[in-house]
């Protein structure tokens, strides 16, 4: 007795996996199990040696059955120890850093800007950045002796060997826009067209490529009056504070009168604040649209008339943000980027109650 149990216990000890223990199992307590047999000769002997053999073969046998039990709960610790090593897992490491995009000063603005006039009725127009010199010149009344062609440093587009017709030109400024929609919708009509336009020139204050918002309001009795009420609206809306405009008499082809509009600054230390003060920076080129652009877009200036402005975008971008280069706007210099851009979810700082 005393050399099975050593046998079968020594054996159950060193059993490296569930498969080697299920097969000593069978092989001591299955059915033709070594101790499965002893208990079948248990018939044979008289009765006082079962007496004795019986329930020492019952108590070796419950004992194989206890330490197989035991030994197959020590070789699934022991499996999932080994499993848990591998799959470590260290949750007080910190994330990566992972740098997120901004949004770009020209983008915010060209959105506060939008949102300013949405609020006032103006709807949204756009044209194409490449375009015809009818729309970017004839049909502002800017024919093709006038000096304001040669003034505005025109790209212009390449033509086949051959081909004479006029070139197509890079727009000089979103004005073409105001034919292009007063085309399409006639009048009375309200729009801002943001866009991008371009120029030969460059230096601290001029890029090839800047942006622009054109402003266009037709109806039967719009005035200079309306002109000046919506844009001190929206200039107060968009530096957050009250401002007062200066219309200078000017000259552009496409209107009549015309008006340089200024806004009231003060120079304190090299830095401009807009809405205080007792000085002026020019801001935008407005009037009255001449009778020519109108009838060139095919609204009949004698039943309709109104105002028309134009505003460079990147200009009072940097008015309000205090970005002193405009060069460095299109860079692309992260570092600017990540200075100067916003996030993405940031809600345009906008005065509200227009
Ligand atoms: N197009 C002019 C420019 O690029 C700006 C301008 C002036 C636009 C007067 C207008 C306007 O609509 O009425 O400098």
């Amino acid at each position: 007795m005393d050399d099975l149990k050593a046998k079968w216990l020594g054996a159950i000890g060193e059993a490296a996996d569930e498969a080697s223990l299920e097969d000593l199992r069978v092989q001591a307590v299955g059915k033709k199990g070594e101790i499965s047999l002893k208990m079948r000769e248990l018939g044979k002997m008289t009765p006082e040696e079962r007496q004795v053999a019986g329930p020492a073969l019952n108590a070796l046998k419950d004992e194989i059955n206890t330490a197989l039990a035991a030994k197959k709960t020590a070789l699934a610790d022991a499996a999932l120890d080994e499993r848990l090593k591998t799959e470590w897992l260290d949750v007080t490491l910190p994330g990566r850093d992972r740098r997120t995009g901004t949004v770009h000063p020209v983008s915010q603005v060209w959105e506060e800007v939008t949102a300013i006039f949405a609020d006032m009725g103006f709807a949204v127009a756009e044209g194409p950045q490449i375009e015809t010199d009818w729309y970017n010149f004839d049909a502002l009344n800017i024919p093709s002796h006038h000096p304001a062609r040669a003034e505005m440093d025109t790209f212009y587009m390449h033509r086949a060997e051959g081909d004479d017709r006029p070139p197509h030109v890079l727009r000089t400024h979103t004005s073409p826009v105001q034919i292009r929609s007063m085309e399409a919708q006639g009048a009375p009509i309200r729009t801002i067209s943001p866009g991008r336009v371009y120029r030969a020139d460059y230096d601290q204050t001029h890029t090839p490529m800047f942006h622009q918002v054109e402003g266009l309001a037709i109806d039967r009795d719009i005035s200079m009056a309306n002109l000046k009420w919506v844009l001190e609206e929206f200039f107060s809306a968009y530096f957050g504070t009250s401002v007062k405009t200066r219309f200078r008499a000017s000259h552009f082809p496409f209107t009549e009168p015309s008006a340089e509009v200024d806004i009231q600054c003060s120079w304190e230390g090299g830095t401009v604040k807009v809405g205080e003060g007792d000085d002026w920076l020019e801001v935008l080129g407005s009037g009255m649209v001449h009778p020519k652009v109108l009838s060139a877009a095919g609204v009949d200036p004698a039943e309709w008339q109104g105002f028309a402005f134009g505003m460079g975008i990147d200009r009072i971008a940097m008015l309000k943000y205090g970005i002193p280069d405009l060069r460095a706007f299109f860079d692309s210099d992260l570092r600017w980027l990540r200075h100067y851009g916003f996030p993405a979810l940031q809600v345009p700082t906008i005065r509200g109650g227009v």
